[in-house]
């Protein structure tokens, strides 16, 4: 059963929490935040995000919109968010990969995802150590230019990543023109457009976000030019193949970003357990030594992809290895670099 609040009190318990979040995000006196919603968000998140901007000496803004997309061709919407200080969108991810989106954060708007149940917030609540592997990340991977993923499974992939940013998230938007998710803790890259070269393996227990299911045998993708060419296996291979083709835009099969979480409290299972509520997709995104691989959309500012389309399907994966210019970064789902381990002493 669907878990909805079903008294006022659900937003004020939750007033604690996002009045911390607020402060991560750097919320003062005088700011505004704008609560975007739609007519299927939490009400109580906008009540708590309310009251703790209130808390904060900032104003506070709601829009509702219907819960389609028509409201991206507003360009009503595009000035109300470059005219707040902070966006929490409270819905899922089309708006991410929105031109008003990108125009919001040109204007040095702060713009932030929350989706996940309340629970999941408080398990993945942002860290100073989030923060730290999320430079550390960003160390590795700037300036880098081949990024190969090899796994047992069978996947050998290389593309480039030349001259593309790297977009690191941990759960906080603090900055002028910066987005994030909270939760989230991964570092991803959109590589070239044509570069990706080679095989990728989803593996069994392997999460297909978009089909909301883990893989239950092994699926071939073949990638040519930067695109899936062909998707081979079983059931999971067949759904993949049609949700690919609802698209009908050959666009959909260019691969849109990769990376890796760094999130070691995340919980592999909470999207099989939760997913009937919006819950446990940043679990599987953010978790620890994965391979995150997504293709379809990357026109996000941050990523500084080229590759527009209406589709965007997120792929995370256990057991890959991960090399950058030749370096290995993760074996077989663990981190060699020892400054992105749990047990790596805080400086
Ligand atoms: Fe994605």
């Amino acid at each position: 059963m669907r878990r909805v609040p079903t008294t006022s009190a659900a937003g004020a318990e939750l007033v604690p929490m996002f009045t911390r979040h607020m402060e991560l995000c750097k919320v003062t006196e005088g700011e505004t935040v704008l609560a975007f919603t739609n007519t299927q968000s939490n009400p109580a998140y906008s009540t708590a995000l309310m009251a703790a901007s209130r808390l904060l000496g900032a104003g506070f803004v709601q829009m509702v919109v219907a819960a389609d997309n028509e409201w991206m061709k507003s360009e009503v919407i595009v000035d109300t968010w470059k005219g707040c200080d902070l966006v929490v969108a409270t819905l899922s991810t089309e708006w991410m990969y929105s031109q008003a989106h990108n125009d919001a954060l040109d204007a040095g708007t702060r713009t932030l995802m929350l989706q996940e149940p309340e629970d999941i917030l408080a398990r993945l609540f942002p860290t100073e150590e989030l923060r730290r592997r999320g430079e550390v990340s960003r160390g590795i991977l700037e300036g880098a230019g081949e990024l190969r993923i090899t796994s047992r499974a069978g996947t050998d992939l290389t593309m480039s990543m030349e001259g593309r940013p790297v977009a690191v998230q941990r759960g906080v938007s603090d900055e002028p023109g910066r987005w994030d998710h909270w939760p989230s803790g991964q570092a991803v890259v959109s590589p070239l457009e044509t570069s990706a070269e080679g095989t990728l393996v989803i593996d069994r227990g392997d999460a297909l976000i978009s089909l909301s299911r883990y893989a239950g045998s092994p699926i071939t993708c073949r990638l040519r030019e930067g695109r899936i060419v062909s998707i081979e296996g079983g059931a999971d291979a067949f759904l993949m193949r049609e949700w690919f083709e609802t698209a009908k835009d050959d666009r959909a099969y260019v691969v849109s970003h990769i990376g890796w979480g760094y999130e070691d409290r995340a919980d592999w299972n909470a999207m099989g357990l939760r997913i009937w509520e919006g819950g446990g997709i940043m679990d599987t995104e953010s978790y620890h030594g994965n391979m995150l691989i997504a293709f379809g959309s990357n026109c996000c500012r941050e990523l500084g992809g080229q590759n527009q389309v209406d589709f965007h399907f997120d792929i995370p994966t256990r057991n890959h290895d991960f090399y950058v210019d030749g370096r290995q970064i993760i074996d077989r789902g663990t981190f060699t670099v020892p400054e992105l381990r749990p047990d790596h002493p805080i400086a």
